[in-house]
């Protein structure tokens, strides 16, 4: 479904990203992890477009997407869930939650909206509220949601646990295993947290300061205390 090759990113100067690779295969999700700066979210935020690429490629579903606008990419099926959750506030769950589906008639939105409620019932009576006046784990719910109300089929997560009490990492992972298990959603997941990462995830790729520094079973980082101190635990770089 994603396939990353040689991928460098750079912010002038800076390289941000070299020479990173990876797959995630149709129904599969894998993980990303890396301390602070490692690169992460440069990483997703190149696979949407959102960055120009020095070199590398990516591929979605075979395609070369390159050079394709961040809209065709997700019209490709590829929905970001952003870090910091990047709600409008001031807006509605109902109107956050529409936006998700921009672009697509109305009655489909509403459809896929009734969708994503199945999901998550206790969401349909608050519907009316503001953003803003959800808890941080609530909010990190709706922007999942947001991101599924494009009904994509590669679901890209930036740190969801971020921020979050463990009770409400725990409703994230449940939620977000029932997206993988029950939809079969095949995912590219960002974490600094281990323990989310192995839930939802068999594989993963450790980044450090913008190259891959591991690539194997994401259990094994749970057990590799040296690995996950010196990538994870914020180690003086
Ligand atoms: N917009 C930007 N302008 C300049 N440098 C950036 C920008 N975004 C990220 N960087 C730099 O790129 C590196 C990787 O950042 P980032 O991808 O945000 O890391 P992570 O998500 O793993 O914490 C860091 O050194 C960061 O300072
Ligand atoms: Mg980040």
């Amino acid at each position: 479904m994603l396939e990353i090759v040689g991928l460098a990113v750079s912010f002038g100067a800076a390289p941000a990203l070299r020479g990173v690779g990876l797959r995630v295969a149709a129904g599969e999700a894998v993980s990303v992890l890396g301390a602070n700066g490692a690169g992460k979210t440069t990483l997703l935020r190149a696979i949407m477009r959102r960055l120009p690429l020095d070199a590398g490629a990516i591929r979605i579903a075979g395609e070369d997407c390159g050079r394709l606008t961040t809209a065709q990419i997700v019209r490709r099926g590829v929905a970001l869930c952003p870090e910091g959750r990047q709600l409008f506030q001031a807006m509605t769950v109902e109107d956050n939650l529409l936006l998700g589906a921009y672009g697509s008639p109305s009655r489909i939105a509403r459809a896929r909206l009734e969708t994503v409620l199945g999901r998550v019932p206790w969401l349909r009576a608050r519907l009316r509220q503001l953003a803003g006046s959800f808890s941080g784990g609530e909010q990190q719910m709706v922007a999942i949601c947001r991101s599924l109300m494009g009904a994509p089929r590669l679901l890209l997560l930036d740190e969801p646990s971020s921020g979050l009490s463990p009770v409400a990492i725990a409703q994230i992972r449940e939620m977000l295993q029932t997206v993988r298990h029950e939809d079969g959603m095949t995912m590219l997941l960002v974490e600094q947290n281990v323990a989310l990462a192995t839930a939802l995830t068999t594989r993963c790729t450790v980044l450090n300061r913008g190259t891959v520094a591991f690539e194997g079973a994401t259990a094994s980082m749970a057990d590799a205390g040296d690995l996950a101190e010196a990538y994870l635990g914020g180690a003086p770089s």
